[in-house]
């Protein structure tokens, strides 16, 4: 086996906290809105770019952000289409970790799903609302305060999607819900990021607050809880430039940002690091040293 695969057990003291992930998330989500809204449909994950595409970043603010947004909704729908969903749309999609909402308005408005979000951030709820309302489908949409690992349903989904939020997750429990929450022969999409080389992850999972693992671990609880997968499209290289957009949509918020102005310094800390760390992520991405992948699971059964 290659040994970058190699599923490593938890070490002592690296066992994953879970109440940091709701913590993270309150703390984060009006940065969200700032810096990828105003929505409505809001996305916090990595965007696709062109292959080879290097777009000059000596571009204002507002443009760099339209690239950002454009590069979300570009590989939720790469994803989309690939999975077969815009010759067959499903009918009910459970997005788990729904975050503000991008993902699960993008099936409601797109492919007419009635949608069902889960979130561990409580902030996320009224937000996911009142852009579904704003989007014209709030009847089709409903967030959910809910942990996956505990979440049980009487209803079968079509479909489920877990974007940038399988990382937090258990994978092992993660895979067992969604097979008792799906319809046989159900799909279960993921975007992804994945650990290729160890001694990055606990500087990713510290910086996000996630446990991030390898396909192979994917794999096998997916095969354990009954899944075949379908499709696993590797696309670090075409979403490594997110980074690149990201940071210079940073530094130029730092630029206009006054330091005797309203917004408090650990705000301003807080951006100064996050485009440090961006340095670092894109070399990740680069090197492949994490990959980011979509994969598509069907349940067996029904097909
Ligand atoms: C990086 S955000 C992604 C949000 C959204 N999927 C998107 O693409 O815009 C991760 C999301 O996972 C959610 N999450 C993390 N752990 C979870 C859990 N155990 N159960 C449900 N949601 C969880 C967080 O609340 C957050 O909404």
């Amino acid at each position: 086996m290659d040994s970058k695969l190699v599923i490593q057990p938890p070490q002592a003291g690296q066992v994953f906290d879970e109440s940091q992930v709701p913590l993270y998330y309150s703390r984060k989500t009006a940065d969200i809105l700032h810096k990828y809204g105003p929505g409505p449909r809001v996305h916090f994950h990595m965007g696709l770019f062109a292959p080879g595409a290097t777009p000059n970043t000596t571009v204002s603010q507002r443009v760099l952000k339209r690239r950002i947004v454009e590069s979300q909704e570009a590989i939720v729908e790469h994803a989309a289409r690939s999975w077969g969903a815009y010759a067959t749309p499903p009918g009910s999609v459970l997005d788990i970790g729904c975050g503000v909402g991008g993902g699960s308005l993008y099936w409601a408005q797109e492919h007419g799903a009635e949608v069902t979000g889960l979130t561990v951030a409580a902030e996320h709820i009224p937000v996911v609302h009142e852009f579904a309302r704003q989007a014209g489908v709030a009847d089709r949409v409903t967030a959910h305060l809910a942990d996956v690992h505990t979440f049980t349903t009487e209803a079968k989904f079509d479909a489920a999607y877990a974007n940038e939020s399988s990382g937090y997750m258990d994978r092992e429990r993660l895979f067992r819900v969604v097979a008792a929450a799906l319809k046989p022969g159900g799909w279960f999409g993921i975007q992804e990021h994945f650990i290729c080389r160890p001694e990055w992850t606990s500087f990713i999972d510290g910086y996000y607050k996630t446990r991030l693992g390898t396909f192979t671990e994917y794999l096998r609880a997916a095969e354990a809880a009954g899944f075949e997968l379908e499709q696993d499209e590797d696309v670090t290289d075409r979403v490594a430039e997110f980074w690149v957009q990201s940071m210079a949509w940073n530094t130029a918020e730092l630029d206009r940002m006054d330091p005797a102005g309203p917004r408090p310094a650990w705000s301003r800390e807080r951006l100064q690091e996050s485009t440090i760390t961006h340095g670092k992520l894109f070399r990740i991405w680069r090197d492949h040293a994490l990959e980011t992948r979509l994969l598509l699971f069907r349940l067996s059964g029904g097909r």
